[in-house]
């Protein structure tokens, strides 16, 4: 049989984009495709960890034994997330909106004579950072997630501090890499240990390896803090 490392731990995980309304028909979103996030659940599953996987809209199917809350907002995001806490392990890789719309039109805009309206944009919570934060019920191991398009180790390292995380996936999404929406990655693995930070460098893989590369890391630090 496989080994199930994760035996037992709850891990919860953001995935996908937000989409956040303008009025009932239309809305703010990303590209994100939502593929990794749900790597990391297929294989934190098979790992044998009970997982909660909170999905912004995508067109994935929930993966094997995950329990899949579909949401579509960031406020949605972030309530769906504190429902279920408490978990052992959390991995944020939704790419969340900075931004929604400050008054949600209650009907469908209209074309009019007055031009094309104003919209006017207000900031989302910070879901990662809000989770690591809390000062109750904060998961022992939150994982944040940079995606950057240049000086991708000294802004994960700046993310790091920023959120007060423990640990950030970050990845290199500049155009040419063919990160967003395809199915390969390449990840540096920053791991905060004391006053310092440990970084791991990995060669380009599938999305699915980084999931089980980075669960198997999950498993490693899980076992070594014993019993959370
Ligand atoms: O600040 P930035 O969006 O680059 O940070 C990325 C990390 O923060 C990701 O892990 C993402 O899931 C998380 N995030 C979040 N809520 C937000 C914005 C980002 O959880 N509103």
């Amino acid at each position: 049989p496989p080994p199930r490392p994760l035996r037992g731990r709850r891990v919860l995980i953001t995935a996908g984009p937000t989409h956040e309304p303008i009025d009932p028909v239309r809305y703010i979103a990303n590209r994100s495709s939502g593929k990794q996030g749900y790597a990391i659940a297929a294989a934190a599953a098979r790992a044998g960890a009970e997982v909660a996987l909170i999905s912004g809209p995508v067109d994935l199917a929930a993966p094997d034994g995950v329990t899949l809350t579909r949401v579509e907002s960031a406020r949605d995001m972030l309530a769906a997330v504190h429902s279920a806490l408490p978990a052992d392990v959390a991995i944020f890789a939704a790419a969340v909106a900075d931004w929604r719309v400050a008054s949600e039109g209650e009907q469908k805009i209209k074309k009019g004579a007055g031009g094309p309206p104003p919209l006017q944009l207000t900031e989302n919570p910070d879901i990662l950072a809000t989770i690591s934060k809390l000062a109750d019920g904060r998961p022992p191991l939150v994982i944040g997630f940079a995606a950057e398009t240049e000086n991708l180790l000294d802004n994960a390292r700046a993310k790091l501090a920023r959120k007060g995380c423990d640990w950030i996936v970050a990845n290199d999404v500049s155009p040419a890499t063919g990160v967003m929406g395809g199915d390969r990655n390449t990840v540096h693995l920053l791991m905060k240990s004391g006053e310092s930070v440990e970084i791991d460098s990995w060669p380009v893989m599938t999305k699915d390896d980084v999931a089980r590369a980075l669960v198997q890391r999950i498993a490693q630090a899980t076992e070594q803090a014993g019993e959370v």
